[in-house]
């Protein structure tokens, strides 16, 4: 199979060129001796780097063993497990055998640490050992939270149909922006998040008999702020039972955080895992991905694939791509069912990974992080490892804070390989030498609480009344400078008076569920008369990355349509046509597909957009609107987000105001080609360079009137707000003016 140019971008419509007959000659080839040489038996390790001679060059370097106290008995095949009940499933579990012992273990002691192999069945089936062993009696619940969105989903809905119950009654979740919970709700899935703003109106979680921190490893910042939370609460609140979950071997250092509570463990079931490695490095891992899933597929044991990608976008590219490759492939090749999942996904279309495989087929799917311990897929033999996580990281030193692509630790991979064994041995095949495994991946993953900015935890903090934060009980503390500068742009902000208390604006800030500085737009839209469209946009931008459709085959019909939004003052309020379209529109389907915007993610940001206007109401703030010019707008964002100003310099490159770091507008933007001399900005991500993405025009002096505390008249000199000439040797569309 020919991978390609690398880094080729096809901006023709793929679909109606017919594939390069030559290359087709070639694939089909490459396919049919492939297929000749190995046929579908299974291959044996030491043969496979011969098979793959032609495509990507593995090395097999290790066996990553199975559990010594495997259960060797026969095997569940995926088709005898089709034929089970529900009831037969639960009982195939390995944490089944344990309920008994685990409830016993429950009654006798206050905190308990759980560790067992994911999928052993700790999220969907402790709660339900729970529920039957009588702790919801006395009419309180069982909580149990989860480091992402689509876990709570998915896992709740699981869980309701394992109980015959409808989803939002005894079972549900909550998220973020959505509740699908009820008053006969005991069995409740939650975000971290979510609980953690739960202490906000139930501080001893009275109404929880039960509080389960799942995956607990995972050790985002909200779960590590939880532990500190919830060992306070169990000192005064003997009634209450404290569950740490945990999938590795983080287990000690929890139990010693809890005064040494006990650790139960699963045994747990996982076959051996071969892994390979490539040869050399790959430059274009997506394309790897691509060519090794057709590898696998032409070559390999029937069994389901899991790719590991960092993103939606990505995950749609790849998609995009396997999908052509396929079809150009015909017949060849048996049928290859394509899915993905990623925490935008619809959940309709989440719930599809979990089907099972058809006879003759092989699934594929292509995941985000969340495959890694959140989710369990059944059946999964091989995995595609590329190496790479999407990642929060903030800088102390330039307070900046980046979504980056950054390199995955050991650990992880180790757990994405682990997820190939689960039902039978696998092979993971690692996109990366053995020789970088080795030498560049750190071994543990930092955990968040280090590396990202804190704002929001120190005003929830602040907000629960918890005001020494240098002496709160952090698991693991977080750098000094970090807590200090969070305080600092809470100061900016208005949230916390200068001895550092929080002041009515903190408080109200703190009643929305979004980061502060969002907080503080929505807020500062009262002044500027535009709450309306202030909460649109904070709704839009909720959902940002997901509402314009960019399909491979129609790039140019595409941009065209998202141009035809394009605002002159920028991508905020490009956005707020989209959305006030949409609603003349009527909330139309048909509206969105001609105008290349999904729908799905208007319906949740129009979700998102209700829930915001409750709360402005509950924080007393009218909903008006009205201004038709656009300064008003910009200057409430501009109250929120001062912090993220830059300022135009040479060649079309902008540097940030305080730290004097360059960075790019992102070149979807609506001011790509108009280089205003200050802009403000959303959110800067890393790909190749600093991107500045969702970018508005402003003017300097607005700084001194929302943020005069933070900015001084010098800093925000040669003000005149003029566009810069164009400036000589930047390449790109801009030159063409
Ligand atoms: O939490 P842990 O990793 O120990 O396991 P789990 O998430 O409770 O998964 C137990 C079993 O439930 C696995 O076989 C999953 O495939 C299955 N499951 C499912 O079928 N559908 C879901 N939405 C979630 C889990
Ligand atoms: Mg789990």
């Amino acid at each position: 199979m020919k991978t390609g140019e690398k880094g080729e971008y096809v901006e023709v419509d793929e679909r109606e060129k017919q594939p390069n007959s030559e290359q087709k000659k070639w694939e089909a080839e490459q396919l049919q001796s492939a297929l000749f040489k190995f046929g579908s038996r299974d291959v044996k390790p030491d043969e496979y780097d011969l098979l793959l001679e032609d495509e990507i060059e593995f090395v097999q370097v290790l066996r990553m063993d199975g559990s010594k106290d495997i259960d060797r008995k026969p095997e569940v095949t995926e088709s005898e497990k089709k034929k089970m009940n529900i009831e037969e499933t639960k009982k195939s579990l390995p944490v089944y055998p344990f309920r008994d012992d685990l409830i016993a273990a429950i009654r006798e002691h206050q905190v308990l640490i759980i560790e067992g192999e994911t999928g052993s069945g700790k999220t969907t089936q402790i709660p339900q050992y729970l529920y039957e062993a009588g702790f919801t009696k006395d009419g309180k619940k069982i909580g149990c939270t989860q480091p992402r969105r689509v876990a709570a989903m998915s896992v709740s809905a699981r869980v309701a149909e394992e109980m015959g119950v409808k989803l939002g009654n005894e079972v549900g979740y909550s998220i973020r922006f959505e509740d699908c919970t009820s008053e006969r709700t005991v069995l409740k899935y939650m975000t971290d998040g979510t609980l953690h703003r739960e202490f906000l109106s139930e501080p001893d979680l009275g109404s929880y008999s039960v509080m389960i921190i799942d995956e607990a490893h995972e050790r985002t910042l909200h779960t590590d702020i939880l532990f500190g939370l919830v060992k306070d609460i169990a000192r005064f609140r003997s009634d209450l039972k404290l569950l740490i979950s945990s999938a590795t071997l983080d287990a000690e250092k929890f139990s010693e955080f809890f005064d040494d509570a006990p650790i139960f463990r699963i045994p747990g079931r996982r076959y051996p895992v071969d892994i390979y490695y490539t040869k050399a490095p790959e430059a274009d891992y997506i394309d790897a991905c691509v060519v090794s899933i057709l590898q696998i597929h032409a070559t390999q044991p029937l069994g389901d694939i899991l790719v590991f990608l960092t993103g939606q976008e990505e995950i749609e590219t790849c998609h995009e791509i396997l999908q052509d490759r396929v079809k150009r492939l015909g017949s060849k090749l048996r049928e290859l069912i394509i899915l993905p999942i990623y925490a935008n996904l619809p959940s309709d279309m989440q719930a599809k990974i979990f089907d099972p495989t058809p006879p003759n087929a092989r699934k594929v799917v292509l995941a985000t992080n969340i495959a890694e311990t959140s989710l369990t897929i059944d059946n999964i033999i091989y995995v595609i490892d590329p190496g790479f996580a999407k990642q929060n990281n903030f800088n102390s030193r330039t307070g900046m804070e980046t979504l980056m692509v950054v390199p995955i630790s050991k650990a992880s991979a180790n757990q994405r390989a682990g997820r190939a064994g689960r039902v039978a041995p696998g092979k993971c095949f690692r996109l990366y030498t053995a020789w970088a495994y080795k030498h560049e991946l750190e071994d543990n993953t930092v955990p968040e609480i280090q590396r990202i900015n804190l704002g929001n935890a120190v005003l929830m903090l602040k907000a629960l009344g918890i005001n020494d934060l240098l002496h709160f009980d952090f698991l693991d503390p977080p750098p000094h400078e970090t807590l200090v500068l969070a305080l600092e742009q809470l100061y900016a902000l208005g949230a916390l008076n200068h001895h550092g208390e929080l002041t009515k604006m903190g408080r109200r800030m703190a009643e929305f569920p979004v980061d502060p500085m969002m907080a503080k737009m929505l807020l500062a839209s009262e002044k500027y008369k535009c709450s309306e469209e202030i909460v649109t946009i904070a709704a839009m931008l909720s959902v940002n990355s997901a509402v314009f459709y960019r399909p491979k085959d129609k790039i140019i019909h595409a941009d065209t349509a998202r141009k035809n939004f394009n605002h002159i003052h920028g991508d905020h309020l490009s956005l707020l046509q989209v959305y006030n379209q949409w609603c003349e529109s009527d909330y139309s389907t048909q509206w969105c597909y001609e105008n290349f915007i999904q729908y799905r993610s208007m319906k949740r940001a129009r979700d998102v957009r209700e829930q915001l206007v409750n709360l402005m109401q509950r924080v007393e703030i009218d909903m008006v609107s009205g201004v038709t010019e656009s300064i008003n707008i910009r200057k409430a964002v501009t109250a929120g987000y001062f912090y993220h100003i830059a300022k135009l310099s040479k060649g079309g490159n902008y540097k940030t105001v305080k730290h004097n770091q360059t960075v790019m507008i992102h070149p979807n933007s609506a001011l790509f080609e108009e280089l205003p001399r200050w802009v403000l900005y959303h959110e800067l991500v890393f790909t190749t360079r600093e991107f500045m993405r969702q970018v508005i025009e402003i003017e300097s002096k607005w700084l001194l009137e929302v943020a005069p505390h933070y900015y001084k008249p010098k800093e925000l000199e040669d003000s005149t707000n003029k566009k810069m000439p164009k400036t000589v040797g930047r390449a790109g569309p801009s030159d063409a003016h």
